[in-house]
Formats: structure tokens, sequence, C-alpha cells
């Protein structure tokens, strides 16, 4: 799909490329050549003018060298006078066209053995004593050969442009294409993982309902067992799709933040609000701190999302923290910046799982996973860290998390802009 793409965009920037290159080409081989005919044609006017004029004064033209150039020939009759100096090969060529040509003054071009002129007639039957005739000549191959060379100039110069821009075409598609492939493949990882990972709980709800439905003379009290796990599946289900759909729409960017100005002590409060007593219903102690640097400071978030990003850090330290650890929220400034820490004592990360926390579906080693999560009832899909991600690179910040190792405890830090306080966006 992408070999076609690629195709296309190079025959689209190379046929871009043509048209311009035709449409100019031929607007300056235009211009040149009206401008080369227009020159030739003023010189044969101006020659025709000083002719007549010596005529008219002394009514004997007397044809001296400095009127007639090297390259321009005459042909000139009035009133009984005849002055003829051409070539003896244009000569009959000249006869020939007072012949057949029109009264009046016109510009022609003419071929004689081979040479080509450009000539300027005027005939006129108005003279007393039988046709005027004044036919001035010019030999005009150089202009012309200099017209051919910017052709082929402009030929070989097109050749070699085409060729260039269909290279350029290519390459640049290539470069294009390139992140656009990574996306494709992402997406279609995604699709796959996404497929994988709501199969489990369909298979498990579906094989637990069959269990029960089979027990038709036993009672629902009977068959908890069965209709626990299928409820238990049902929410890790619901919890994927939300995640999922959470994901997808950060991707096409269809998910708008509403930012307005916040104030870390009420995002703290709440979140505490909402989560510290979950947190210690696993025994677990929880510590809120916002130190005197951070205290009062303001930044620029969507409330709900930054609550959301901070629950999925304080479930994930829930999770991977057995009973009796401890769990801190801490805020502090650096600079201009906002460092929020969610600080637990619990199971840590192995250094080489640290680079792949925030992928999406992953979730680590999966029996020590399974096993702690299993406390909670629903298990991790791995897509908490990813959609953490997203919220705090929406609001222009940072995430990082580190850990000095098994059973040593995690820390994530997250690092947000400093706003000024709300006046701006209140
Ligand atoms: N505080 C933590 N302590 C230890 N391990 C962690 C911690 N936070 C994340 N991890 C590791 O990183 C993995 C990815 O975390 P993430 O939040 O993305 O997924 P999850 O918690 O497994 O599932 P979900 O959040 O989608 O329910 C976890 O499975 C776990 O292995
Ligand atoms: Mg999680």
């Amino acid at each position: 799909m992408f070999q076609q793409v690629r195709m296309r965009i190079a025959l689209l920037a190379l046929s871009l490329v043509l048209i311009i290159y035709t449409i100019s080409s031929i607007a300056v081989y235009a211009i040149v050549h009206l401008y080369v005919i227009h020159g030739i044609d003023q010189h044969l006017h101006t020659i025709a003018e000083r002719v007549a004029n010596e005529y008219d004064a002394t009514g004997n033209v007397e044809i001296t060298g400095n009127l007639l150039p090297h390259g321009t020939y005459l042909f000139f009759a009035a009133s009984g006078t005849l002055f003829v100096k051409t070539t003896s090969s244009l000569q009959p060529v000249l006869v020939n066209l007072i012949h057949n040509a029109p009264p009046g003054e016109h510009y022609v071009d003419l071929t004689a053995d081979g040479i080509h002129y450009r000539v300027f007639y005027a005939l006129s039957n108005l003279g007393k004593q039988g046709t005027d005739i004044l036919m001035v000549a010019q030999d005009d191959r150089v202009e012309l050969s200099v017209l051919n060379n910017l052709k082929t100039v402009i030929f070989l110069v097109g050749l070699a442009g085409m060729l260039i821009s269909t290279l350029a075409g290519f390459f640049l598609a290539n470069r294009v294409l390139r992140p656009i492939r990574a996306a494709w493949q992402r997406q279609l990882e995604f699709v796959a993982d996404a497929s994988h990972e709501m199969r489990t709980p369909l298979a498990v709800i579906q094989s637990n309902l069959n269990i029960a439905m089979g027990h038709t003379d036993e009672s629902i009290l009977d068959n908890l067992e069965w209709l626990n796990n299928a409820h238990s599946e049902t929410r890790r289900l619901s919890k994927l799709v939300t995640d999922l759909l959470t994901l997808a729409r950060s991707d096409s960017e269809k998910l708008p933040l509403q930012i307005q100005t916040l104030s870390i002590e009420e995002v703290f409060d709440k979140v505490t609000d909402l989560y510290s007593s979950i947190v210690e219903m696993n025994g677990i102690r929880y510590r809120s701190e916002i130190a005197a640097s951070a205290a009062q400071q303001y930044f620029s978030g969507d409330a709900d999302r930054i609550q959301q990003l901070l629950l999925i850090l304080l479930d994930n330290a829930r999770k991977f923290t057995p009973a009796g650890g401890e769990i801190a929220l801490i805020a502090e400034r650096s600079r201009n910046h906002l460092l929020i820490q969610i600080k637990d004592t619990g199971r840590g990360i192995a250094p080489e799982d640290l680079p792949r926390v925030f992928d999406r579906f992953f979730t680590g080693d999966a029996s020590r996973t399974r096993e702690t999560s299993n406390e909670t009832g629903v298990s991790g899909t791995g897509l908490g860290l990813s959609i953490a991600k997203w919220i705090v690179e929406a609001h222009k910040g940072k995430i990082s998390i580190t850990s000095e190792g098994l059973g040593l405890g995690t820390t994530v830090t997250i690092e947000l802009p400093i706003a000024s306080p709300r006046s701006s966006s209140e």
C-alpha cells in the first residue's frame, strides 16, 4: 500500500513540476521569440524608412554601404529607379513575392537556397510611374539559431529537472511516509493487541456462563462462583473498552482538553478525598504533601484529566504495594515547573522493564502482575501508563518513572509548567 502511495506522491510532484516548467518555458520562449523577431522587424523598418526618405529627398536614390549593414538586402523600384542588392538565390524569391503578395506593408519569412530571411515589403500601385516596390530582407540565421539553442536548453534543463524531481519526489515521499508508516504499524499492533486482550475476558465470561447455564437444577447462589467470575471479567472488559476508546480518541486528537487554571492544593485535596480511604483499606499508609515552594501555585490543565492521571498513578501504586507499605503524593517547585511525585514502597520495577512501562499493553512479568492485581479483583490491561503519558504530554509536561529495582518501591515524576494565578483564564 505504501509503495503505491509513494509512487503516487512522486508522480504528483513530477506532474506538478512538469506543468509549472512547461508553462514557464513556453512563456519565456514566447517572450524571447517576440523580442528577437520584433528587433529584426524594427531594424528592417528603419532601413526601409531611410531608403524611402533618401528617395523622397533626391528623387534619385543612392544606396550607400552604410544604409545596408552586412546580411541585409534590398530590392527597390520607384519612379523608374531600380536598385537591387540581393544574393542570386534571394532575388528570384523576392521577385516571386512581388507577383504574389497583396499590396500594403507586411513582414514575411522566406527561405532561399536553405537560408532563412525575414523580409519587410511595401508594395503600392499608387506611384505615378508604375508599382513602387520596397523590400528589405535580413538573413536571420543567427537569431534563429539563438532561438533554437534556447529551445534545446529549455528541453535539456526540463529533462534534467524531471529526473531530479522524480528522484526528489521519491525521496521526499519516503521521508513523509516514514512516520505515517510507523504510526500505521503501531496502529496495526494496537488493534491486534486490543483484540487479543478482549478475547481473554470474553472467553472467560463465556465459559463461566456455560457452566452456570449447565446447572439448570441449581440456584443462582449455588452458581455464584461462576457468575462472579463472569461479572469480574465484564468489569475488566468494560475498563479495557473505556481505556481503548480514550487512547483511540487521543490518537485521532478528538479529545479536546477543557483547560483552566488549577490550584495544586485543590487538585491534591480532591484526589486525596477520592483515593486515600481505598489505599488505607488495603492496609497501606497514605500521605499527601505540598512543599512550601509549591504552595499556592497554579498550573493550566483539564481538571478531569489531571484527576484521571493522578488516579491512574495512585491505582498502580496501590496495586503494586503490599499491606504495610506507604504511598506519598508530593508536590514541589523546580524553577518554572511543578513537580508532582507519586512514591510507593511497593514491589518496584525491574530495570529491564523500566523503558517499556509506558508501552501500550505492557504489564511486566505476567505471573507477578496477575498475582498482585488479583487482590483487587480486576487485573491490569497495561494501558494505564499509556493514558497517563498522553495526558501529561497534552498538558505540555513530562512524565518519568524510576525504581531502584524489585522490592525497592517506585517513583513517578510529572513535570508541569507553572501558570500565573487564576486571572489568566478565569
Ligand atoms: N507503582 C508501580 N509499581 C510497580 N510496578 C508498576 C508501577 N506502576 C506501573 N508498574 C508496572 O508497569 C506496568 C504498566 O502499568 P500500567 O498502569 O500501564 O498497566 P496496568 O496497571 O498493568 O494495567 P491498567 O493500568 O491498564 O489497569 C504494570 O503492569 C506494572 O508492571
Ligand atoms: Mg495501571
